[in-house]
């Protein structure tokens, strides 16, 4: 019901009512990334009506393992939901919760899913959080997203950091299998199947091996995720960096400093203005290049007896 065009209307006057500004939907959004990815659960998920009216939504996603051949993890997420009246919103997150956890589910995440519309709660969201809490669910770390303007950033570009080649999309699933499996191998290699590693992701090359990889996004692609899903907020020449990741073994070492560079100056010559960097605690290694928190997240999460 909730994957249905038709309903996409109603559900998208009610989320806007429900969140900021800054995380309104638009139809495009709540296709591509709320309903449109393979790890929605149309099952799970669920639209009460009263009168004939939407009164309340929650979107389910499963984890992206399964779908990328790993073990299942039996973690569920909760990729967004809106309600007009709270107690009402709880008795739906109840039942929700009860399907979930019957579909085997020990663990219930609010966001933190597949494409990542959200890495947590809004910090302005107390109504939501205070149902959350109700239930049970555990709040964990802060996390953040950060933001600049490329055009105020000094970057340097780098020999040995540049965009992938149109065949090089066998070198990113080898890398992040190796060094990041699981969600972000799934988003990634999603991502980059969509719109062409060539597009969307800069390498970090040591010896002609990939060692690191930055996702980077910014209007001219089909498919928007993590911190491009509310990209309406950053303004028409918007950009997003991330996941981005160097090998655990050649850490520390400034290759991860000199792959952001390399990724945000790429952006950057593509056009990119105001540039997000999401979910993400890493408040100081990011700040050495220019950001700074533009929108803070509390983590819900909420164990499950099987
Ligand atoms: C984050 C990551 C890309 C940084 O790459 P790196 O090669 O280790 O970082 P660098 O050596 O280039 O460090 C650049 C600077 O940032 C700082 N920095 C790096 N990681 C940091 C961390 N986790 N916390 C605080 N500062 C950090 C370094 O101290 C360094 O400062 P300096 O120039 O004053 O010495 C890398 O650690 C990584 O892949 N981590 C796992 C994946 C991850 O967490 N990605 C970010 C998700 S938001």
């Amino acid at each position: 019901m909730l994957g249905h065009p038709t309903a996409a209307i109603d559900a998208i006057h009610l989320w806007n009512g429900f969140y900021p500004a800054k995380f309104h939907l638009t139809q495009g959004i709540y296709e591509r990334s709320l309903c449109g990815l393979p790890t929605f659960r149309g099952d799970l998920s669920t639209a009460v009506y009263s009168h004939d009216q939407l009164v309340g939504f929650a979107i389910v996603k499963e984890s992206g393992n399964e779908l990328y051949g790993r073990a299942a993890d039996h973690r569920f997420h909760l990729a967004g939901v809106a309600w007009r009246d709270p107690d009402q919103g709880a008795a739906m997150l109840r039942d929700v919760i009860d399907r979930v956890a019957g579909a085997g589910a020990t663990r219930l995440s609010f966001g933190q899913d597949s494409g990542s519309a959200f890495p947590g709660v809004p910090v302005e969201c107390i109504e939501l959080s205070g149902v959350l809490k109700k239930l049970g669910f555990h709040a964990s770390e802060a996390v953040v997203d950060v933001e600049a303007d490329l055009a105020d950033l000094e970057l340097e570009n780098f020999p040995n950091v540049r965009a992938l080649l149109p065949n090089e999309s066998h070198l990113l699933d080898e890398f992040l299998a190796r060094e990041f499996p699981g969600r972000w191998q799934h988003d990634v290699m999603l991502k980059a199947n969509t719109d062409g590693a060539e597009h969307c992701v800069v390498g970090y090359f040591v010896e002609n091996r990939l060692e690191g990889m930055a996702l980077i996004q910014d209007s001219a692609q089909k498919l928007f995720i993590c911190g491009a899903v509310w990209h309406l907020s950053l303004g028409e020449h918007w950009a997003a960096l991330g996941p981005i990741g160097v090998s655990e073994s050649q850490r520390g070492a400034g290759h991860g400093g000199r792959l952001l560079q390399g990724a945000l100056a790429e952006l950057k010559h593509r056009g990119g203005r105001r540039c997000r960097i999401d979910w993400t605690t890493l408040t100081e290694f990011y700040g050495k290049y220019g950001f700074t928190v533009s929108q803070t997240y509390e983590t819900f999460d909420l164990a499950l007896r099987r």
